[in-house]
């Protein structure tokens, strides 16, 4: 098979990456995924860096048997921590989403806010990367673990979230009208977000990692060539009924066959 026509290897910590998925998917009809998500190890964002960045080479490791010509790590906390090292380790091009979304943060006017799971926050990728671009730039970083849960429980647009999100973005200062979702979770809670903090710009690190893909694809990896739509092969190191639910929700659409992989 030509490069061109391989699979795209997606992994995040459990399923919340399916929401990356749907931005590359709909960006991206015609592209081959194969997303693994690790199910039976999440959440990533309480785990420490050598945890977080050796589990991250294990899921580039299983990936590779899939030969993709591409690995996109959905997950922004293993982007934080593993990045580096898979991008060493793996034999394909390794893109994570903090490039892309701190690319964004750094051409808006003004501060920006930062959200994401305390082991991202902590880690500063979001400021280090911000700052490689535009080293005046303030940046105000909040650790929101609970807005994980209520995503996977499906309470996208409720008054519990409000009152949770309000607690953790009252911690930015007034005058950030600019926040990037540094969770894989966080772009399906937009009706709470936008109702606490109206008039935000939100920057959705998985629509803009979305296009930088698509600029790799451009440029010398190559989009497939075959004009069906691409197909979406689904991995899991662990499966639940609720999982299936909760992923479906994430992604927009049906899950279809869900393969369970021993690690
Ligand atoms: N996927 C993780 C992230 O984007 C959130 C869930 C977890 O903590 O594993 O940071």
């Amino acid at each position: 098979m030509t490069r061109a026509n391989r699979t795209i290897g997606v992994f995040d910590s459990g399923i919340g990456g399916l929401t990356v998925v749907r931005a590359l998917r709909q960006l991206l009809p015609g592209e081959s995924i194969t997303y693994l998500g690790d199910t039976a190890r999440l959440p990533y964002g309480t785990k420490s860096h050598r945890t977080i960045e050796r589990y991250t080479l294990q899921m580039g490791e299983i990936l590779q048997r899939y030969e993709p010509k591409l690995i996109v790590v959905a997950c922004n906390t293993a982007s934080a921590h593993g990045l580096a090292a898979l991008q060493t380790a793996s034999p394909c091009p390794v893109v994570g989403v903090i490039e892309p979304g701190a690319e964004a943060a750094a051409q808006v006017k003004g501060a920006v806010g930062v959200i994401g799971t305390l082991a991202t926050v902590s880690s500063a990728s979001y400021d280090d990367a911000i700052h490689r671009r535009e080293p005046g730039k303030q940046i105000h970083s909040v650790a929101c673990p609970l807005l994980v849960p209520l995503a996977e429980e499906g309470w996208f647009d409720d008054p519990i979230t409000d009152a949770i999100a309000r607690r953790y973005l009252n911690q930015l200062p007034f005058e950030v009208k600019t926040i990037v979702l540094g969770c894989t979770h966080y772009p399906t809670l937009r009706p709470s977000l936008d109702r606490t903090r109206p008039n935000t710009q939100w920057i959705d690190s998985g629509e803009v990692t979305a296009q930088s893909v698509d600029n790799l694809l451009k440029g010398n990896l190559g989009y497939r060539t075959e004009s069906a739509r691409g197909p979406l092969r689904i991995l899991l190191t662990d499966a639940s009924n609720r999982l299936r639910e909760v992923g479906e929700r994430f992604l927009g659409e049906a899950l279809g066959n869900v393969e369970l992989v021993e690690l």
